[in-house]
């Protein structure tokens, strides 16, 4: 478990309003803040951080919590990640022990030497390459004759082969003193169902992947025919999320500061790096994550995306602007004609022509507008008005007014139309959209009312009054320490009290963290999941509204649920009588 004292730590070095605000961009309304909430779409903020409490909420979609909720829900990372990231945000550091004991069955183990186990590895693939054996020769000649790399490029980025055998590679890290735990733990073997060991990687070319600390972290290993998986990539380790890593960026961000080249393949990035391109990168083997974002832009302004040509990577492509976008980064998209990569490309064509498209990569709407207008026959009417229908709706989803100005000067010359008219259309598209995410805002909002698909508290449509009792009482119990203290030690409510499970687990926990923490709900974040902490932060919000809270208002709080539950409870009974009853009735007659 993570201390209580670090948990405060944490949540008093991460100012909320600095950290909400570094993901997007808050207006001050009063005490309050306001933005567009970052997990529903919407036009109209319904986002507000609330700094006097260290909270925030959506009136939206529900969302809420403090630092760490938002971090949750944000990177998508579980509780004691979010702690972490937290925690080097603010330049804390975690014992490792109370991180570790979070990772239940989880066995611990030594980080410098999983690191040094790596290092090792690394060494061992890289010397049977090099070695004399025909199939360390034929590995060799790989990526030497079939895929035009050079010696040096090979040394520069640690290549290796993993020879064909199962053991062959345990048995020599065996020897150096590692365990057959630690090798399964970093992914280096596997373990068969009948408890037998053998090697990962085998009669593979390997890829080190190595952080920007220079910390050995991982591989990749990629056969040397048509055989499947083509690659095989480490999974999580104890030291490793690929998630959150880049292959190359080690080499990388000595000179990304002005833009950086993201690519699919290692391959794209070996060919790149070593024609002279070293600001390329590449995921691991899996779609862009917002992590991976982040880390970006912490190290570069621009992001130039290189995918394959294929339909698969420029859709992905598209999904990794919005992502890179979303974290203030330029992005461009680079296109490879008459290649299906741009290793590949760079291969055909050379350095020189891979320079001048990226000079040439495009802008998210010069980019679709060049797919729209490749799809249609623009001398051709009808084609012309859907091409010219597709771009409209393209710059419709253009924030800024400016921008979406240029674009319309710019598709007026295309196809010969008024902007006047395109202007107007445009504006109908947009004020359509709103129009339909208002009511559909609307309507959301009415289903909570009444409680009408409630997922975070499912039993809430069975007795909404009862409910809505619960959560005034825990919103006061939230709020103020003298109010728990009074309720908990004199035992005024109970259990016994609550029909709605959510809530009363809610009331558990914060009796449980009075007696046994001293502590409010720093740790809700623990006990709760992300939808939950929202509706807590929610219960503490009404309440926060109201001027008076205070005793009296405290025990009649109490009266109130203790009578609305007895009536539920009773009304259930009647109704269970009644049953029993009508099933007497049918048994006799
Ligand atoms: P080449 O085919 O040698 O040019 O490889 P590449 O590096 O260009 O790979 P490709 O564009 O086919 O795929 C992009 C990335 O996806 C690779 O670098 C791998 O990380 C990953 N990948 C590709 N195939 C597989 C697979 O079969 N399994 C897994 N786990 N990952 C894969
Ligand atoms: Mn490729």
């Amino acid at each position: 478990m993570i201390s209580k004292e670090t948990i405060e730590q944490v949540l008093m070095r991460n100012d909320i309003e600095t950290l909400i605000g570094s993901y997007i961009s808050l207006k001050r309304a009063g005490s309050n803040l306001k933005g567009l909430c970052p997990f529903h779409s919407e036009k109209t903020p319904s986002f507000t951080v609330y700094p006097q409490d260290n909270s925030f909420y959506c009136f939206g979609c529900g969302v809420g919590g403090d630092a760490i909720s938002f971090i949750r829900k944000k990177e998508n990372l579980d509780y004691p990640d979010a702690v972490e990231f937290l925690a080097n945000r603010a330049g804390i550091t975690i014992v490792r022990d109370e991180r570790a004991d979070q990772r239940r069955g989880e066995p611990k183990f030594d980080r410098a030497k999983m690191f040094k186990m790596n290092v090792d590895a690394a060494k061992y693939f890289n010397k049977c390459l090099f070695s004399d054996n025909p199939d360390a020769k034929a590995a060799l000649a790989y990526f030497t004759d079939k895929r035009g790399l050079s010696v040096a490029t090979i040394k520069h980025f640690g290549l290796g082969y993993a020879p064909n055998s199962f053991d062959a590679f345990s048995k020599y890290m065996l020897a150096r003193g590692y365990t057959y735990e630690e090798l399964v733990a970093g992914f280096l073997c596997g373990k068969s169902d009948k408890g037998r060991y053998y090697d990962a990687f085998r009669n593979r070319i390997m890829f080190p992947i190595i952080d920007v600390s220079g910390n050995v972290i991982a591989f990749g290993g990629r056969v040397m025919d048509d055989s499947k998986p083509k690659y095989k990539n480490s999974s999580d380790t104890p030291v490793f999320k690929k998630s959150r890593n880049l292959f190359a960026l080690n080499f990388a961000r000595h000179t990304c500061s002005e833009s950086m080249i993201l690519c699919e393949g290692y391959m794209d990035v070996i060919a790149m790096h070593a024609a002279g391109f070293e600001n390329a990168v590449a995921t691991l083997g899996t779609a862009i994550t917002s992590e991976q974002a982040r880390l970006m832009s912490r190290y570069t302004k621009k992001v130039i995306i290189s995918y394959d040509a294929d339909e698969a990577g420029q859709k992905a492509a598209m999904r990794a602007i919005k992502l890179l976008s979303e974290v203030g980064l330029d992005v461009t998209i680079l296109k490879v004609p008459g290649a299906k990569d741009p290793d590949e490309y760079i291969k055909n064509y050379g350095a020189d022509k891979f320079r001048a498209l990226l000079i040439e990569s495009k802008t998210k709407f010069d980019y679709n507008l060049e797919n729209i207008l490749s799809k249609y026959d623009i001398n051709v009417s009808q084609q012309k008005i859907k091409a010219l229908h597709e771009s409209e709706k393209l710059i419709s989803e253009t924030y800024s007014s400016a921008e979406r100005d240029i674009y319309i000067q710019t598709i007026s010359k295309i196809f010969d139309v008024d902007s006047k008219s395109i202007k107007s259309d445009v504006d109908r598209i947009i004020s359509r959209a709103a129009f339909v995410r208002k009511k559909e805002e609307a309507q959301k909002v009415k289903q909570d009312a009444i409680g009408y698909s409630d997922r975070v508290n499912p039993d809430f449509v069975k007795a909404p009054a009862v409910a809505k009792n619960e959560e005034a009482l825990l919103g006061l119990l939230l709020l103020y320490p003298e109010h728990r203290k009074k309720v908990f030690e004199e035992q005024l409510v109970s259990d016994d009290d609550f029909f709605t499970e959510l809530n009363r687990r809610v009331f558990d926990y914060l009796r449980e963290a009075y007696f046994e923490r001293e502590d409010s709900h720093t740790d809700m974040n623990e006990f709760f999941s992300a939808d939950e902490t929202g509706r807590i932060t929610r219960m503490k919000l009404s309440r926060m509204g109201l001027t008076e809270n205070g005793n009296a208002v405290l025990l009649d709080s109490i009266t109130t649920l203790k009578n609305s539950v007895r009536k539920k409870k009773a009304e259930k009974n009647s109704s269970l009588e009644g049953l029993e009853k009508l099933l007497i009735d049918k048994r006799k007659s």
